[in-house]
């Protein structure tokens, strides 16, 4: 079995799509072999269009569509929601299976989350299954996506002292959008500080590589 990582953010939209993708095709061109997998998936209405495609395309992984995804919704709203209204709810068997698969054929496996940590996934008279109930599942520690500007501290130790209440490792940090200002420098140093958790690397605008040591990314992976 590979080894693995969570990639997780400070919230929707931050950019753990983005910093995936460049994180996948830095591996990648250091020879390594890399897959993707994402357990839930709304707002697209094919796994090309998706994130899922996006980091396959980057990256120029030669995993197979079917592989990188176990459920797509097209409603652009939480999981647990989108599976409700389209009657397709998550099963959490199904995800350790299709994380297993890309595992077994993998090396380095990026999992991407959907939102935040705090998402819930399944929620109906059955149970209550979160995000962090998956991560959890399957042993997995996380990398945290975040803005490299304004409110990143306390998006970022937020994220991490919730992460660790439930018991979950938080390997790194990759700041996003990042300009280098001297409020982004002191950030990066508050982060490190207050959360004591290592700055991973630094994504610019529109970056098309990854600048950041290998043995430093490799060593994320469990
Ligand atoms: N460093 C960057 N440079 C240019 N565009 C970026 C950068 N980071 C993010 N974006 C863009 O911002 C948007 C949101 O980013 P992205 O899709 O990676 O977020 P996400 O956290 O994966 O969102 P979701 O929660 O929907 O999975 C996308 O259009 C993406 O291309
Ligand atoms: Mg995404």
């Amino acid at each position: 079995m590979g080894k693995g990582l969570f990639i997780t953010g400070t919230g929707t939209d931050i950019g753990k799509t983005y910093v995936t993708a460049l994180l996948a095709k830095k591996l990648k061109d250091s020879g390594l072999s890399v897959g993707y997998y994402k357990a839930a998936l709304s707002g697209a209405d094919s796994i090309k269009n998706s994130d899922a495609g996006y980091v396959k395309q980057i990256a120029g992984l030669e995993e197979d569509d079917e592989l990188l995804l176990s459920y797509l919704y097209k409603n652009a709203v939480s999981p647990h929601l989108a599976a409700r209204w389209e009657g397709r709810p998550i099963d959490k068997e199904v995800i350790q299976e299709g994380y297993k698969k890309v595992a077994a054929r993998y090396d380095y496996v990026l999992m991407e989350g959907s939102g935040g940590i705090v998402c819930p996934i399944r929620i109906d008279d059955t149970q209550d299954l979160y995000l962090t109930d998956l991560i959890k599942m399957l042993e997995l520690s996380v990398l945290i996506v975040a803005e490299a500007g304004l409110g990143t501290i306390n998006a970022v130790v937020t994220t991490v002292a919730y992460a660790r209440s439930l018991g979950i490792e938080v390997k790194g940090v990759i700041l996003n959008h990042w300009l280098g200002n001297p409020m982004e420098v002191d950030n990066a140093l508050m982060i490190t500080k207050m959360a004591g958790v290592p700055i991973a690397a630094k994504v610019s605008q529109g970056a098309t590589e990854l600048s950041a040591d290998i043995e430093v990314l490799k060593a994320m992976f469990e």
